[in-house]
C-alpha cells in the first residue's frame, strides 16, 4: 500500500513536470519566433517624431502618407534598390536622402529621386530624423499591417505549435486515465 502511495506519487510528479515543461517550451518557441520575425535592430540616427512631421512636409507626396509609396519607391517595407545591400543602413539612408538617386537599371521606379526631397533647407539634422523615422516604421511590427505572406507563415506556425501541443495534451491525459483504468480494475479484483 505505502509502495504503490509513492509510486503514484512519483508518476504524479513526472507528469506534472511534462505538463508544465510543454507549456514552458512552446512558450519559450513563440517568443524565439517572435523575437527572430522582427527585423534587427539598428540604434536610430535621429528623433523619428521629429522625421515623421518633415516626412508629412517634404516626402509624402512622393512616397504615400504612410511610406506605402508611389510616384516614389515604397519605404515601408522598404524597397531594396539592386546593389543596396541593407536599405535600412542609417548610412545609405542619409546619403541616398541627402544627394538624391538617378534611376538605374533594375530600379523599381524610372524617375529620380531628388536630393532632399527638393527642398534645399533641410539640415543635417533634419535628414538624420528622417532616418530615424524610415528604419524606426520598417521595425515596428504593429506599425504596419503584417504582409499576406508574413502572416501565413505565422498562422502556419501557430497552428503547427497548438497541433503538437495538444497531440501531447492527449497524450498525458490517455496514460493517466489508462493508469486510472488499471486501478481501478485492480480495486475490483481484489
Ligand atoms: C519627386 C518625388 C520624390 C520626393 C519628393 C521624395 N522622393 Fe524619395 N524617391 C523618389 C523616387 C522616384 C525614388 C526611387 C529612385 C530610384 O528608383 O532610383 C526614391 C527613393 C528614395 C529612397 C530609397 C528607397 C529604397 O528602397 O532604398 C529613400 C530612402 C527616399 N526616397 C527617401 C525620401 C525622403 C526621406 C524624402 C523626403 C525628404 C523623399 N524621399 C522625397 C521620389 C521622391
Amino acid at each position: 500500500m505505502i509502495f504503490a502511495g509513492m509510486r503514484l506519487v512519483k508518476g504524479f510528479k513526472v507528469s506534472a513536470l511534462v505538463a508544465l515543461a510543454v507549456p514552458a517550451l512552446l512558450a519559450l518557441t513563440a517568443i524565439t519566433t517572435l523575437a527572430d520575425s522582427s527585423p534587427a535592430r539598428t540604434a536610430l540616427p535621429g528623433d523619428p517624431t521629429r522625421g515623421a512631421t518633415l516626412y508629412g512636409q517634404n516626402c509624402a507626396t512622393c512616397h504615400g502618407v504612410n511610406l506605402e509609396g508611389g510616384i516614389g519607391a515604397v519605404l515601408n517595407p522598404i524597397d531594396k534598390l539592386p546593389g543596396v545591400a541593407n536599405p535600412l543602413d542609417p548610412d545609405f539612408l542619409i546619403s541616398i536622402i541627402t544627394n538624391g538617386r538617378q534611376p538605374q537599371p533594375g530600379d523599381p521606379k524610372s524617375i529620380a529621386m531628388p536630393a532632399k526631397g527638393g527642398n534645399a533647407n533641410l539640415t543635417g539634422q533634419d535628414i538624420k530624423d528622417l532616418a530615424a523615422y524610415i528604419i524606426q516604421q520598417n521595425q515596428n511590427p504593429g506599425g504596419a499591417p503584417l504582409s499576406a505572406n508574413e502572416l501565413a507563415k505565422r498562422t502556419m506556425l501557430w497552428v503547427g505549435i497548438g497541433i503538437v501541443g495538444m497531440v501531447f495534451i492527449t497524450y498525458l491525459l490517455a496514460q493517466y486515465n489508462m493508469r486510472w483504468i488499471a486501478r481501478r480494475a485492480a480495486a475490483r479484483h481484489r
